[in-house]
C-alpha cells in the first residue's frame, strides 16, 4: 500500500513532461479503492471528460485539472496557425466550464487561466502555450502550500483525542496534496495528536467509503467507516466530538454548498453542540453570490441512487431525485478554516474582509 504514496502523499494529478508536449496524469477515481491506476490526458475535451465522469473529484482538484486542460489544449494546437489556435483554445475554456457546476473552483481556475492567456496574447503560440502551463504548475503548487497552511489553523481546533466525523473525501485525492478537511486531520496527527475518524460512506457515490477510508488507512489514521444514518446515533451516545468537512462554493454570507447529506450532519451537529467547522480555501469562496440559494446544485444520474455501478436493486421505472450537494446555512457553521485563519461564525463582513474588502 505505501507504494501509493509519495513521500507521505497520495498524489492525485501529476505532470508529465515526456514525451513533448507533456501529458497530464490523474489517478482514476471512479476505480479506488478496487484499482489504484493513473489515467493520461492530453486535451481540454479529455480532461473535461474526466472531470464529468468523477474521474478527477473535489473542488480543488477539479479546479487543478481544468487549469492543465487549458495548458494541454494550448501545447496540443501550439504548430498550428494563429486563429486555429484561438478557436481551439476558447472551446476547451468551454467545455471544462461546462463539465461540473457546483464547484466554484472550476471557474476561477478558469478564470485565472484566462487572464494569463490574455496578458500573454501579443506574444507567439508556443509563448502562450508555456505561460498556461506555467499557470498551471502555479495552481497546483499553490493548492498544496494552502492546503497545508489550513491544516496548521484547523489543527488547533482539534483537541488530543478528538474523535473527528468527516462527510464525502476532502482529502489529498479531492485536491492537489495533504487536502482540506482531512488536511486539517493530518496537521493534527502530524502535531503529535491522536486523532480518530468517523468517515460517513457518502451515497450515492461511496466517496467516504471508497476515498477517505482508503486516504486515511494508507496513513495508518485511525478510521471507522460508518453509513450515513449512523451519524446521528453516535453524536447522541457521545462518541462524536467534532466535525470537519470540505466545501465547493461559499456564498458571500457563509452559507456552505457541499456534498448531499453535508446539511443533515450539520443540523445534528448543533442539536448535539459539536462544532461544525468548514475547511474553506480562499478559491472556493464565491463572492458573486449572496446566498447559499444562488448556488447551482449538480444533479446526477438516476442510476447512482437506483443501485451502484452494474448492480441496480430498485424497481425499474421508480422516478428518482439526485441532487450532487446541498446548502448548509451559514448559522449551523461553527467556524471557516481558511489559508488565512479561522473565521468564527462566518458572515458577509468577515468573508470580504478576507478579500481586503
Ligand atoms: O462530487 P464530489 O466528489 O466532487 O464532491 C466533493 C465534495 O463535496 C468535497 O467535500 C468538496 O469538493 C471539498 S474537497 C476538498
Amino acid at each position: 500500500m505505501a507504494g501509493y504514496l509519495a513521500g507521505d502523499a497520495v498524489v492525485t494529478l501529476r505532470w508529465q513532461e515526456a514525451p513533448a508536449p507533456g501529458r497530464l496524469e490523474m489517478i482514476d477515481q471512479t476505480r479506488l479503492p478496487a484499482v489504484f491506476e493513473y489515467l493520461s490526458f492530453d486535451s481540454a475535451a479529455g480532461v473535461a471528460e474526466g472531470i464529468r465522469t468523477m474521474i478527477v473529484r473535489g473542488a480543488p482538484a477539479i479546479g487543478v485539472a481544468a487549469a492543465y486542460g487549458v495548458a494541454l489544449e494550448a501545447l496540443r494546437m501550439q504548430d498550428q496557425p494563429r486563429a486555429a489556435f484561438d478557436a481551439a483554445l476558447e472551446r476547451g475554456f468551454e467545455l471544462l466550464a461546462g463539465s461540473r457546476p457546483t464547484a466554484v473552483n472550476l471557474f476561477w481556475a478558469l478564470q485565472r487561466m484566462r487572464a494569463c492567456r490574455d496578458a500573454h496574447g501579443g506574444t507567439s503560440v508556443e509563448a502562450i502555450a508555456r505561460a498556461l502551463l506555467h499557470e498551471a504548475q502555479l495552481i497546483h503548487a499553490e493548492d498544496i502550500r494552502i492546503n497545508c497552511q489550513m491544516g496548521e489553523h484547523g489543527a488547533v481546533l482539534l483537541p488530543d483525542g478528538a474523535r473527528v466525523l468527516t462527510h464525502c473525501n476532502a482529502g489529498a485525492l479531492a485536491t492537489a496534496g495533504h487536502g482540506t478537511a482531512l488536511g486539517v486531520i493530518r496537521s493534527a496527527v502530524a502535531a503529535g495528536k491522536r486523532i480518530s475518524v468517523f468517515a460517513d460512506e457518502t451515497r450515492p457515490f461511496l466517496q467516504g467509503a471508497r476515498l477517505t477510508a482508503w486516504e486515511m488507512v494508507q496513513e495508518k489514521i485511525p478510521v471507522t467507516l460508518i453509513t450515513d444514518n449512523m451519524a446521528g446515533h453516535l453524536m447522541a451516545c457521545g462518541e462524536i466530538d467534532a466535525v470537519v468537512v470540505g466545501t465547493d462554493r461559499v456564498a458571500a454570507n457563509g452559507d456552505v454548498a457541499n456534498k448531499i447529506g453535508t446539511y443533515m450532519v450539520a443540523v445534528l451537529a448543533q442539536r448535539h453542540r459539536i462544532p461544525f467547522y468548514v475547511a474553506c480555501p480562499l478559491s472556493t469562496i464565491d463572492l458573486s453570490v449572496a446566498s447559499g440559494r444562488e448556488i447551482p446544485i449538480e444533479e446526477r444520474a438516476p442510476s447512482e441512487v437506483t443501485g451502484f455501478r452494474e448492480a441496480q436493486w430498485s424497481a425499474p421505472g421508480v422516478q428518482v431525485r439526485n441532487p450532487a450537494f446541498d446548502v448548509t446555512p451559514a448559522e449551523l457553521v461553527t467556524a471557516l478554516i481558511t489559508e488565512k485563519g479561522v473565521v468564527d461564525a462566518p458572515d458577509e463582513i468577515k468573508l470580504r474582509s478576507l478579500f481586503g474588502g
